[in-house]
């Protein structure tokens, strides 16, 4: 089975390669590099001991696209993670975020509908959920009104792909709402690669350990959760990479009870900041300097879900636990900083 994998040399994209070529199936990656490097692919390929074709294509572009397809004859399925994702950067940026997102998306919808390409597996968040009333959250919980341009593009990204499935019926498709992606692969060869000042807490927390920031700020402890910080879902990237596996076999076996499903893929645990930072000083061994920072606008008191319909019908679970994430993120920054001594 031949297999688009677009952004497949980003974070969760590289992971999901992997289990892809592990899997013996044909990977071809798409994608621009514009927030990831062309060495990934050595390092898939150096993990795995097989080879992936790789394109450098803005899928942004229509004509792009199209000779993507030409080119390789089509796909029989897409896994789209192409995209642009600072929370931050789409709020002042709103333009470049919905032109790259959701043009992308569109412009390989029609490739695919020329191509007969049998199904699209989508990277969506759990960002759709806002704040739910109810935890942990399950897949029918209301979606609430983005918070961020980014988080309006999954939105709006899921609506498109929704109505194109709608008018046409053999057409399959499967959302996954990812919570946090954390860790990296245990060769620690790739892994998250944040350019500048990261955003997201573990790879501040891992560049704050190593020495490359001062400290960390934890962004409000006034939440109304045990221990005042913020609680989120994280999962394993190399757990969530198999869920993508787990989608398409679904949908290859004809297991699917609709042609367009959506799916939660977290671990089912919620675990607040500070927990997340004495993890990781367990793990790693160090005390991590850290301060107590104002809360950070947009975010989230406290996210965590209901896994049961993808435990059940995917037939797939998030095995690694919160120390496991935490020191393989830990080793994947040591392994960045010992290659660029
Ligand atoms: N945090 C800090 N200090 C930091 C960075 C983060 O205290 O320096 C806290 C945040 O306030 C939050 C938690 O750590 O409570 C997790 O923050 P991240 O930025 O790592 O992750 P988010 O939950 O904010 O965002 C992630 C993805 C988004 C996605 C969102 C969906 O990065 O792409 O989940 O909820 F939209």
């Amino acid at each position: 089975m031949k297999i688009l994998v677009t952004g497949g040399t980003g974070y969760i994209g590289s992971h999901t390669v992997v289990e892809l070529l592990n899997e013996n199936f044909e990977v071809v990656i798409a994608d621009n590099l514009s927030n990831s490097n062309a060495e990934v692919v050595d390092k898939i390929e150096e993990i795995t001991a097989k080879k992936v074709h790789f394109e450098k294509t803005d899928l942004s572009c229509p004509t792009a696209t199209a000779e993507l397809f030409q080119k390789h004859g089509g796909f029989d399925g897409v896994i789209h993670f192409a995209a642009f994702k600072a929370v931050g950067e789409s709020v002042k940026e709103p333009l470049k975020y919905y032109h790259n997102n959701i043009f992308s998306l569109i412009n390989l919808m029609n490739e695919m509908e020329k191509y007969k390409t049998q199904f699209l597996v989508f990277s969506s968040s759990c960002t759709v959920y806002g704040q739910p009333e109810e935890l942990p959250v399950t897949e029918n919980a209301a979606i609430q009104k983005a918070l961020s341009p980014y988080g309006n593009t999954k939105q709006i990204a899921e609506e498109i792909i929704t109505d194109y499935c709608l008018s046409n019926p053999n057409f399959n498709a499967i959302l996954l709402r990812y919570f946090n992606p954390i860790g990296a692969h245990p060769s620690a060869k790739i892994g998250e690669l944040p350019i500048g000042v990261p955003q997201n807490l573990i790879p501040y927390i891992t560049q704050t350990a190593i020495g490359k920031r001062e400290k960390l700020s934890v962004f409000g402890n006034d939440y109304s959760t045990p221990d005042g910080t913020c609680i989120r879902d994280y999962i394993h990237v190399v757990d969530l990479a198999q869920a993508h596996l787990a989608a398409m076999r679904r949908i290859a076996e004809q297991k699917n009870e609709e042609n367009i499903e959506t799916f939660n893929i977290g671990t089912g645990n919620g675990f607040s900041v500070l927990e997340i930072i004495n993890s990781f000083e367990k793990v790693s061994n160090q005390k991590l300097p850290y301060e107590f920072a104002p809360r950070r606008e947009g975010d989230i008191e406290k996210v965590w879900a209901n896994t049961t319909l993808a435990n059940e019908k995917l037939k797939w679970k998030a095995k690694l636990s919160l120390d496991e994430m935490l020191l393989s993120a830990w080793n994947w920054e040591k392994n960045i900083n010992k290659n660029n001594e």
